[in-house]
Formats: structure tokens, sequence, C-alpha cells
């Protein structure tokens, strides 16, 4: 028996105190006199807002001065919100240390690549490693804990904001980077070994030698990569050390109520799949343009990463944007109608809430000209109806509240090792961007309803029919062990070029390409092919001519048959793709970054190979979403469009139908950016 998660009680109870999903946003009422506290309270109501995120950019207005606290506006705050049964994620503040804290100690700012020190002014001006920086961090944590914990309006807790990870260069850091190489390598000698140090004589005698990685210059050539690698696991580290002694504080004195912090979705610097299992719910900030025609595609994937990295367990997103996000270069409206669809789609895909940056529009600050709940134009606006008009709806979605997507049949390899890795410097192609090519071989399964997971190369992966593994560069031999494994065991797998190349070590593997899984592919690669930027090649796959871009691997076939051949260029008459069977499985290999419709055709092809149906076929630009008992159908286009239920029970009630809630028959008419939740058991109270 799985010992029970402490944090499913935690979430219980918050559901059970937000009488179902939560909505709501950032709520920063430093910005504001109290008069306009009252009206704010008095709107949230209005818009049924359950939930806001409070105090993330206010330490400056905790602590003044060093060890003098001005608690008395927050506590008015928090019992105003009480009274109007409104719900607080508390958040430290220290994302953004106060002005007194870099004038009186300068060491704890970071020091960028350059060996500048960042001046304040902005946020998130400091050092992850600075002792004195963690030092006042607990201190006001401690403060406000202790303050709060049993506070009416308390719900749950939010540690620090978007940690980054991108990491310091100041001495405190360096002297933490050596302490954190000792721990990992006991030996200077093993740390020699993993760097491959006897290439151009670089060596280290001792831990105490060893610097951050030397930032690029025209005086030198490239950096260690062994180096670099470990240096973005050290400052991940770093950064997970500081949320975790937060999140230790606020535990002792709230040990009921979740913590989570909010992560950037398919962000790069940090491993979210180590933080997420340190959370007791993940959050997301999510932030997809509004005419970005990729943008639902794109908010899906970082949906289904954020459900994955708890193992499909709801999870929250706390930021969003009810019109534009201020980092467009231009301020895009969101057309009409759209910010229903686009919020409720995260619900569609586990989220057990629709939250937003910002409650109310600053009026001054950097972000003055972001979009919010309640904009600089108030009650007036378009916004503030659809917003009102979405809490309602959220309100209709109650039951869903809890409900876990089942595990896909689709699942992706998502490794943030191997991202660092695969996009470290001198590399055969230096263009390769790896989360453009996992968005690659996903948007063609978004865009047929197949339901994906994310899923580490070491996880348990016997429950999929189909594993997804783009440019998997960096594996080690648990990892690489278990894919072949899995496919063994009968599996469908269809990994992308450049995979399996170095160990954790970012060490070429020995014995030629593709050293981890030759047997797996039944191929070897006489050698990389990189095409220049913009050129292409002829490509055939089952009947459809198509075109390979970026990259080719010159293929020689160990067992494995060709799939998909080039027609022209140098490698004509060699293997783009290729298709091995081990054991009860087969193993897909594409040796090149093809057009996207041959991608669409090669991997559904694979889907229909492996069994897997979509959850429903639909004009294009609906998206169909299972969740649990619920069947969620999602209009991003600007026009009408009818969907066919097909096989579905005829009977589905609408949860977001009129009052009435009408009975669904077969063809079910959805206007422009129209919704529909289907529960295909009524009259079955949940
Ligand atoms: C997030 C951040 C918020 C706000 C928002 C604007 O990254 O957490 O505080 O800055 O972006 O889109
Ligand atoms: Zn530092």
């Amino acid at each position: 028996m799985p010992r029970p998660d402490p944090a499913d009680a935690r979430l219980d109870g918050l559901r059970r105190r937000l009488k179902g999903l939560a909505y709501g946003g950032d709520y920063n009422p430093e910005q504001w006199p109290a008069a306009t506290w009252r009206e704010d309270v008095s709107l949230m109501r209005e818009a049924g807002v359950n939930l806001v995120t409070v105090g993330v950019w206010s330490w400056g207005q905790l602590e003044p001065r060093p060890g003098h606290y001005e608690f008395g506006w927050l506590d008015e705050v928090m019992d105003l919100l009480a009274e109007a049964g409104v719900g607080v994620d508390l958040a430290t503040p220290t994302a953004a240390p106060p002005s007194w804290l870099a004038h009186e100690q300068p060491e704890t700012l970071p020091v960028d690549g350059e060996g500048r020190r960042i001046a304040f002014g902005s946020r998130c001006q400091y050092c992850q490693s600075s002792p004195v920086f963690r030092y006042h961090a607990a201190r006001i944590t401690e403060r406000l804990a202790e303050r709060y914990a049993g506070h009416p309006a308390l719900a749950m807790w939010h540690i620090g904001n978007e940690y980054g990870g991108f990491g310091c260069h100041c001495p405190a850091s360096v002297a933490h980077f050596r302490r954190w190489l000792a721990d990992r390598y006991s030996t200077v000698d093993a740390l020699n070994e993993a760097w491959g140090t006897a290439f151009w004589g670089q060596r280290y005698d001792s831990f105490d030698h060893i610097g951050t990685p030397a930032p690029r210059s025209r005086l030198i050539s490239g950096p260690n990569p062994g180096q670099l690698l470990d240096f973005q696991r050290f400052c991940d580290a770093a950064a997970l050390e500081c949320y975790i002694a937060e999140r230790d504080i606020v535990r002792r004195h709230s040990p009921e109520l979740p913590i989570t912090t909010n992560f950037m979705g398919s962000f790069k610097h940090l491993d979210y799949w180590r933080w997420a299992a340190e959370e007791d719910v993940v959050s997301l900030d999510i932030y997809a343009g509004p005419l970005d025609p990729d943008g639902p595609a794109l908010a899906a994937y970082n949906f289904d990463l954020m459900r994955s990295l708890r193992g499909g367990k709801p999870w929250l997103m706390l930021e969003s944007a009810t019109g534009n996000n201020l980092t467009d270069g231009r301020n895009y409206a969101r057309p009409a109608g759209q910010l229903r669809v686009r919020s409720l789609q995260a619900v569609a895909r586990g989220a057990d809430s629709v939250m937003f940056f910002q409650w109310r529009a600053s009026r001054a600050g950097a972000e003055r000209y972001h979009s919010a709940m309640v904009p600089h134009g108030g009650t007036r606006t378009r916004t503030w109806r659809e917003v009102t008009a979405l809490g309602r709806d959220v309100a209709r979605l109650g039951e869903v509240a809890g409900d876990a997507n089942d595990q896909a049949d689709v699942a992706i390899v998502w490794d943030w090792e191997n991202w660092w890795a695969v996009e470290g410097p001198d590399h055969p192609s230096n263009d390769l961007r790896l989360s453009d090519r996992l968005m690659d071989h996903y948007r063609p399964l978004w865009d047929a309803n197949i339901a994906v997971d994310f899923v580490g190369p070491r996880d348990e992966l016997g429950g999929y029919r189909l594993l997804v593994v783009p440019n998997l560069y960096l594996v080690d031999d648990v990892g690489a062990d278990n894919l072949t494994a899995y496919v063994r065991a009968g599996g469908h797998l269809l990994m992308s070029y450049f995979s399996g190349i170095v160990d954790e070590f970012d060490r070429v593997r020995p014995g030629g390409h593709p050293g981890a899984f030759r047997d797996l592919l039944g191929i070897d690669i006489d050698d990389f092919s990189p095409l220049p930027p913009g050129d292409s090649r002829s490509l055939h796959y089952a009947g459809y001519s198509g075109t390979a871009t970026d990259w080719q691997d010159i293929i020689d076939l160990v067992g494995a048959e060709p799939l998909a051949t080039y027609t022209d260029g140098e490698l004509k008459g060699g293997s783009a793709a290729t298709r091995h069977r081990l054991g009860n499985g087969t193993a897909t290999y594409l040796g090149t970054s093809p057009d996207r419709e041959t991608l669409r055709r090669l991997l559904l092809d694979i889907v229909g190979d492996a069994g897997v149906a979509p959850v429903l076929d639909t004009p294009q630009g609906v998206e169909a979403v299972r969740r649990g008992a619920y069947l969620f159908l999602l209009n991003h286009t600007a026009d009408e469009a009818t969907v066919d239920l097909g096989a579905l029970p005829h009977q589905a009630v609408d949860l977001l139908g009129a009052d009435t809630q009408p009975a669904v028959t077969d063809g079910l008419h959805l206007p422009p950016f129209g919704v529909a939740v289907l529960h295909d058991t009524p009259g079955v109270e949940s």
C-alpha cells in the first residue's frame, strides 16, 4: 500500500473551504489606500472571487527598516478578506528584498557573469547563496508565519515568487558552488574524471581552485561542458534550498495548509520534477499571447506538464492574463470572448483554479500597462464584464474540483538535465532549442485531441502505449535501460535525433552514436550532418513527399528497417527515419527535423499502431479534453463550430448551459470561443 500523501489532506481542506474551484488573482493592496481595499472586497464578491494571492512584493512595506515591522495594514486587509469570505494564498515576500538590505548589505545583491553587481531598483535582486539574504528571508518568513498562521482568511501559503536559478558569480556563490561540488564528488579526482579536465590541461588540484563558469569572451575559447552542466545543477539546487528553508518555517506554523511556489511552465532553469516533490500542489503562471495562433497549443503543453509533475493530480493556475501580458513588445488586447475559453482550458487539463495577475491594475511601476481583473477603467470595461461572467462559469464547474484527469496513453519524455546539456555550446549544431522540439512533437497530438502526459526517463512507463522521446541527448544508464525495457515489453517509442549521445557528465558515450540507444534503435550513426540554416532536403515517407531541415544523421542500419528516405542531396537514398522491432515492441527513429506535415503523419501513424484513440474528432481549433467524468469542448476560434458527439451518451448535461441545463442531443453547437462541459452521468450527484 502506498503511503498516504499528507498533501492530499491539506488540499481536501482547501477544496472544502473554497467549495469548488478557486477564482481570483494576485492582490497587491499595498499599492492602494485603505478606501480602495473596501471597494476591492466588494468587487471581489461581485466577481465571485474566493482566493487571492497577497503579499508577494510587500517586504519593503512589512519591514520598512531592519527589524521594524509594520503588519497593521496587512492585518486590516486580512480581516476584510476574511469577513468577505475570500481566502488568502499568503506569500512570503522574499522575491523582492527591501532597499535597506541592498544598501546595508550589498553582498546580498547578485553578480552577473561579467562580474557586475546588479543594482537595486527592480525585483528579485538577491543572491540565492548569500547567507545574509537567507538569514533575513528566514526572519521575515518566521514573523509572517507566526502572525497569520491562525488567521481565518489564510487558506494556503505561497513561497517566494517564480524562483529563477539563473546563477550568480559573487564570492558567496563561488564558495557555495565549491561546497556543492565537494559534496557531489567527494574527491577532486572524481571531479576531474567527470569533467574530463585532461582536456586543455584543466585539471584541478583542489576544490578551492574551482570557480563558476567563465562567461564567453573573445579572449578565450569555450567553457568546460561538465562545469557548465554542474553549475546549472547547482543553481537549481541553491534556489531549491531557499524555497525549502522558507517552506519548513511556514510548515511549522501551518502544518494543515497547502504550500506551493508558482512555476513558469516550460522554464529551463529549474528541474521542476525535483521541485514538485517538495510542494503540496503544483502551481503555474501562464502567459500565452492572446493573438499567438499557437497560444492554445502552447498553453495545453504547459498545463499537461504541470499536471504531470505530481503524477496527474490537480494543480493550480495562479497567474494568467485577462488581456495583454506586457511581454509581446506590443500589448495586444484579447479578442472579445476569448478569456473564457482560455481560462477554462486550464480546468479541462486539471487545474482547480482560474486566477490572474493581477486583481487591480497598478497605477505606477513597471507593470502599469499589464491587464488585470479590474482594469484602469474599472467596472465600465469589457474586461470587467467578462471577468464577472467567468466567475459565474467557474462556480458552475465547482463539482469538477479535485477530479483527476486519467493517465494518458501517450507520454513525452521531459528531462531538465537533458535540456541544460543539449543546449550547451560547441555542439554539432548550436541551434537546437529543446522546448521548440518538444512542442513540435506535442502540437500534432494536441491538434488530434490525443491526451498526453509528460514523464521523466527513469519513471515507471508500463501504463503508456506510446512514448515520444525528442532529442534525449543526455541520459544516464538507468534512464536508457528503462526506455529499452519499455520497448522490449511491448511499448511503442518514437525517438528523435541527437539522442543517447552523452552520459550524465556530458561525456560522449564510447563506441559510436547513438551510444545509449544503438541496441534499442538498431542503427549506427556514422556521422552527424547538420544542414545550413534555411536549407532543406527532400524526403519520402509513406507516399508523402516532405522536407528535412536543420539536421541529418548519416544512418547505417543494424537491424532496423528504413521508414523514410532522403530523395535528394548527399544522403539521397539514405534513411531519414527507421523502425526497429525489439522484443514485443517497436522503436522508431527520426534522424532529422521534418516539416510539420511529415511529422504529423509519422506521429499519428504510430499513434494508430499503438492503438491510441483521440478523445473525440473535432473541427480544427476545437479542443476536446476528458477530465474524469467530464468532457470539455473548447472552441478556440472566432467562428461557430459544430461538434459531432458520435458515440457519446446523448443525455449528457452541459454544466455551463443555461440555468435549466438542457440535455445535449447529437451535434453540439459551439459559438465563437464557446465552451461546453459535458457530464455523461446526469442525475448522479458528485
Ligand atoms: C509573473 C510574476 C507577476 C507579474 C506577472 C506579469 O511573472 O509572477 O508578479 O510580474 O508575471 O505578467
Ligand atoms: Zn551570489
